[in-house]
This record gives C-alpha cells, structure tokens and sequence, in this order.
C-alpha cells in the first residue's frame, strides 16, 4: 500500500473508531487525571485579564497549543489542512504538518502540506519527518520538508511502536541517533524530536538533547494508540499475528505526564498524547511542559470546517482560562510554578523511577538559577 493511502485509511480510523490508550472502564490512561492542582479560594486575579499567551522558539502564541501533526500527503487531505491552518491562524497558536514522506516520494503531493503556509503565512509552523525516512532521505531530505512549508521548526517522529505491528513497518532502528545528530548540525532551523503516542523516557531524552534536538514533544501514551490504530487495519485484511500485536500494546509507552516529568530540565517540552482540555494543559505546564499540542479531538472537526476546529479549541482556551483563574494563575509564568499533588499509579511510576515532587522543586530552582544568572 502506498504512503498516501495509508494516511488516508489512518485518518479515517481515528475519525470513525475508538483509538485511544484507555483501560475498559474507560479510565484515562494519560496520567493527568493523577495530578491534581491546588485550588486557591481566594485567587485575587481577574479572571478576564488572564494572559494565555506565550513564546515559542521567538514566536508568539496566544495560547501554549499547537495544533499537533496529523496529516497531508494525499488531495484529499489538502482541506483537512487548510481548515486547520485556518483555525490556527484566527487564534494565533501554532501548528505542525503531518509526515511529509509522501511528499518526498511524490512531488504531486506537496500541496496538501504548502497549503497550511499559503493560509497562514505568519504562524508557527514545523515541518515533519520520520526518523526512519531520514536514514532513507538524509539531511537533503530534512532540508526539502522544511523548505515544502518555509518551516519554522522540523518535528523528526519516533514512532517505532507503529512501525512494528503494521506490516510494511520500518523496524531497523539502528543509525537514528547519528542521523538525527547530523541534521541538527546542518539545519538552520530548530529539530524537534516527537514521539506519536508511546512517551519519551528520561535515557532517551538525554541522548536526543546529546544530539542537538533543541526541542522534544513527549507524544505520550494516554491518547490516540497507533497499536490501537493498527488493530484495526490488522482486523480489515483478516491478519491475526498483527491484531493480536496490536491489542497486546494498545496501552504501551510512558503515560504523557510521567513523560513530560521524564524529560523536562534540558531543552523546552512539548505535552502531546491524550491532551483533551484545558485543566490537562495547565497540568501540562504546572508539571515543566512549555506548549501541549492535540490531534485526535481536531480530526473529525477538521473534516468538517475552519469553525468546527475554532469551536473545539476555543472551548479549551476558555476551559485553560477557567482552571488558571481557580489557582490564582494571572499567566503563562505563573502556570510553570504551580504546586501539585501526585496520586494513584503516576504517584508509583515517579517513585519506581525515582524520581518525586521534592527533586523537581529543587531542578526547578536550579534551572531559574541559571536563567538569572
Ligand atoms: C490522524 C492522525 C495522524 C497523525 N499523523 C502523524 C504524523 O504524520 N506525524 C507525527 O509526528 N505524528 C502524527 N500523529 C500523532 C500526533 O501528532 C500526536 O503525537 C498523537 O496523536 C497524540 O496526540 P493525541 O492524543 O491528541 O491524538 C497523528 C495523529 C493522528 C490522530
């Protein structure tokens, strides 16, 4: 099957069935739902001059979301773009295109991607790109991604919990690491390292910041499962070995908040994976993320119209606004040094890893340290 049509047989999946990381008592698997912020009765703010806004590799978003990659690489995707470009641009936040491998195979499908920049020609955008097609493509393939959309940022996607139940998956990983080091040497723009919905842990995360990425978005598990994904192509063509698979990692990876705890304190966090409101996203930056990014809650209405995904987001905004308010948050800063109460089984992950509350207030304290300085 080729690139394209396999986008769009995913895309249509994620609109159409249930391909989310949750357990059968539909219990979320994100580890938001673990973190509780602290409600201050007396938050002495006014709610209606909260500042969402913020910055992001020098550009400005009017609130820490990015609309995160999804797709492109097949006509029929170039409106699904364009209305999510379009929502991006009337609301100021910023947004990633989805991997431009079939763009690199076939010049015909640039379009789908070039469409988001000829809509918003201001915003942040970051190109994408597999690690595995980087081996295939090298830094000239990087380059051409990023020249495709006049990038802002390239995202290089890990994704090889994916690649190793479809059966056209790319399962050598090896000479990612180098890769990937050279193409933030040579690159004028900055490299984001994105997994897609199975976390990124502290080790990985070390050798990524090691190789120059000068951002990672955790892409962690909690929200769309692409074993979840591939159940369901795995059930279409009758091949067992690969629902089984599948269904066997539905829930694999490192939930999104543990994630962004593994990660943080090197170079800035993107919180992707089971984002679904605004409390996760002030959770998001309470717990050391800078920007959250969705996709799954954006596919259905991006099908639709620029005013489906208006709608969607700016309930969101207006839900970030709602539990920034409630803890006494007049902003993106104040957002970023929120206290919070660990429980439940994101309380035990953070223990087995050794990690807790008390060390990251002393990082934290370390990192403003540094930046005073
Ligand atoms: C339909 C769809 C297509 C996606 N395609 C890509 C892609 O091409 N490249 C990529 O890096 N991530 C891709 N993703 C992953 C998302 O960017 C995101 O990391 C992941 O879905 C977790 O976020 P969510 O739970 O809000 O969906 C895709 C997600 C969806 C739902």
């Amino acid at each position: 099957m080729s690139t394209s049509s396999r986008k769009m047989e995913h895309l249509k999946i994620c609109a159409e069935k249930q391909v989310e990381a949750t357990t059968e008592t539909e219990h979320r698997q994100s580890g938001f739902d673990d973190i509780h912020l602290v409600h201050q009765a007396l938050p002495e703010i006014s709610k209606r001059e909260i500042d969402t806004s913020t910055r992001f590799f020098d550009k400005n978003f009017a609130a820490p979301i990015m609309i995160a990659s999804m797709t492109g690489g097949h006509s029929a995707t170039l409106k699904v773009n364009e209305n999510l470009a379009l929502a991006a641009s009337e609301l100021g936040i910023g947004i990633g295109v989805g991997s431009q491998r079939a763009a690199l195979e076939n010049k015909d499908e640039e379009a789908s991607f070039r469409i988001v920049r000829d809509v918003a020609p201001d915003l942040f955008i970051h190109a994408n790109i597999g690690a595995c097609q980087l081996k295939e493509y090298g830094v000239k393939g990087a380059l051409k991604a990023v020249e495709m959309i006049d990038a802002d940022a390239l995202a290089i996607h890990l994704n090889f919990l994916q690649e190793a139940i479809q059966p056209e998956g790319e399962t050598n990983a090896t000479g990612c690491l180098s890769i990937i080091h050279r193409v933030c040497n040579e690159l004028s723009v900055p490299v984001i390292a994105k997994e897609t919905g199975a976390g990124i842990s502290r080790e990985t995360a070390g050798a990524l910041v090691d190789a120059g990425v000068s951002a990672i978005d955790v892409g962690g598990m909690g929200g769309t499962s692409w074993a979840g994904v591939e159940v369901y192509r795995a059930k279409a063509r009758g091949d067992q070995l690969c629902e089984r698979l599948g269904e066997l990692f539905w829930n694999w990876g490192i939930p999104t908040a543990a994630s962004i705890i593994e990660c943080r304190g090197h170079v800035p966090v993107i919180a992707t994976g089971g984002i679904r409101n605004g409390v996760d996203i002030l959770k998001s930056l309470a717990l050391g993320a800078s920007l959250t990014g969705l996709a799954l809650p954006l596919v259905k209405p991006a099908m639709e119209s620029k005013k489906e995904v208006v709608k969607v987001l700016q309930e969101i905004i207006e839900e970030l606004k709602t539990a920034m308010f409630l803890t006494g948050c007049a902003n993106i800063n104040d957002a970023k040094t929120l206290p919070f109460v660990t429980t439940g089984s994101l309380h035990e992950w953070l223990q087995g890893r050794n990690d807790n509350i008390k060390r990251y207030k002393i990082k934290k304290e370390e990192n403003e340290t540094i930046k005073t300085e």
